[in-house]
């Protein structure tokens, strides 16, 4: 087996700013679209990073079809429910298609193009493996968390019901042409959601960073097949130890205070360079312990009692988090070394056997991942 000799950095144009959101009609007006499907969950439709994107879109007379039942944590079903609903605007009145898609993107709508959507993710979800068809209609993405850093990546995660499990579907053709970063649409988060969805930026900035090296990896036959989460490469190494950093120093202050400009901005630019180092390098064990719990919640649970626990948090409380770094840390002690260094650790004398060791001693544990 060839070993892979090459790595790829795609990311999505990024736009940020506090009130950028403002200027999507404009975009949009630029791209000559006349049409657009916007796509978010029913609480935040009647927030204000939908009205200021509906505003806009009115401004700029580009007509729109709202989507407002985006599942927090997708399944295929709700999959097919954005189809079914994307398939019947489409019949009637579409020119010129563009989507819109608030919240996290499960992404899944740029591929679930009307004709024959769910047969190409039934083809994916059981594991066929083939690359997204083609170029896929125009995406931009509205992150409200901070955040899956979803604006930046080719990956769609969905609750497959049929396996009850929780799965993907990753690409590059799958990354918004555009991520609107505005720190004004993350002002509403409630304090469970900016913790559940920091914990997320930290695990995608340390699990992308100590991935396995992309040159241990089997060398893809075509350039079409090398896939999203090639392994930890250079890519975006200094985008992570940002993010990082900027995670040691304001995770907490925006969980205590959403009015803490400073420290809201700073996820949320945190929350998308972690984002494009995992999109392009991948995550590993405390996102793939998350998959079965939050799949279970979304799929399994008894309907009545299905609360969902968020992705981000099911592999990532302390107890977890520490067991699998010290499981993690003998693969590549240096790195973690380092993440325990940019988290506030004192690893002056730390041997590379000491990496992933926990200290308990509150927020910078030493020598630990
Ligand atoms: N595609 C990717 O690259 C990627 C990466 C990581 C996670 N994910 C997926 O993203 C999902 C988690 O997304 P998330 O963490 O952004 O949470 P979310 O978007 O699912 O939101 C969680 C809850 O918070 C509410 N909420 C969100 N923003 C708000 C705001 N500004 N004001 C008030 N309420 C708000 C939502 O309405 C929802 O009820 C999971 O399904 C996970 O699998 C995808």
């Amino acid at each position: 087996m060839a070993s892979e000799y090459a790595f790829e950095l795609a990311s999505s144009s990024i736009r940020f700013g506090p009130g950028v959101t403002r200027e999507i009609g404009m975009d949009l007006a630029e791209m000559k679209a006349k049409r657009v499907m916007v796509l978010t969950d029913p609480n935040l439709a009647r927030l204000s990073p939908v009205a200021t994107v509906l505003e806009s879109l009115r401004d700029n007379r580009i007509a729109f079809s709202l989507f407002d039942r985006v599942h927090v944590e997708p399944t295929d079903v709700s999959f097919r429910e954005a189809i079914d609903f994307a398939t019947r605007a489409n019949s009637t009145r579409w020119c010129g298609r563009r989507w819109i898609h608030h919240r996290h993107r499960e992404g899944g709508e740029s591929l679930l193009h009307p004709s024959g959507g769910l047969s190409r993710l039934r083809q994916r979800a059981d594991r066929k493996g083939k690359p997204a068809p083609g170029p896929l209609k125009p995406l931009i993405a509205v992150p409200t968390t901070a955040g899956t850093g979803s604006e930046t990546t080719g990956v769609a995660i969905f609750d497959y019901t049929p396996l009850h499990a929780k799965t993907g579907i990753a690409h590059r053709r799958l990354k918004p042409l555009l991520g609107i970063l505005d720190p004004e649409n993350t002002r509403s988060m409630p304090p469970q959601v900016a913790a559940t969805s920091g914990f997320d930026v930290l695990s995608h900035a340390i699990e992308s960073y100590t991935a396995i090296p992309y040159q241990r990896r089997p060398r893809p036959d075509r350039p079409v097949l090398r896939p999203a989460y090639q392994g930890s490469n250079p890519s975006a190494t200094s985008g992570r130890s940002k993010a990082l950093r900027w995670v040691s120093k304001y995770f907490v202050r925006a969980v205590e205070d959403p009015d803490d400009d400073e420290a809201r901005q700073k996820m949320q630019l945190a929350a998308s360079y972690a984002g494009v180092g995992f999109g392009n390098a991948g995550v590993h064990l405390p996102h793939g312990m998350s998959y079965p719990v939050s799949g279970w919640s979304a799929t399994s649970a008894p309907r009545a009692s299905r609360a969902t626990i968020p992705s981000c948090l099911t592999g990532c409380r302390d107890p977890e988090r520490a067991a699998v770094f010290r499981f993690t840390a003998q693969a590549c002690p240096e790195r973690h070394l380092v993440a325990a260094e940019i988290l506030g650790a004192d690893v002056s004398r730390a041997r590379p056997e000491d990496a992933g060791r926990s200290s308990r001693t509150g927020w910078s544990p030493s020598c630990s991942g």
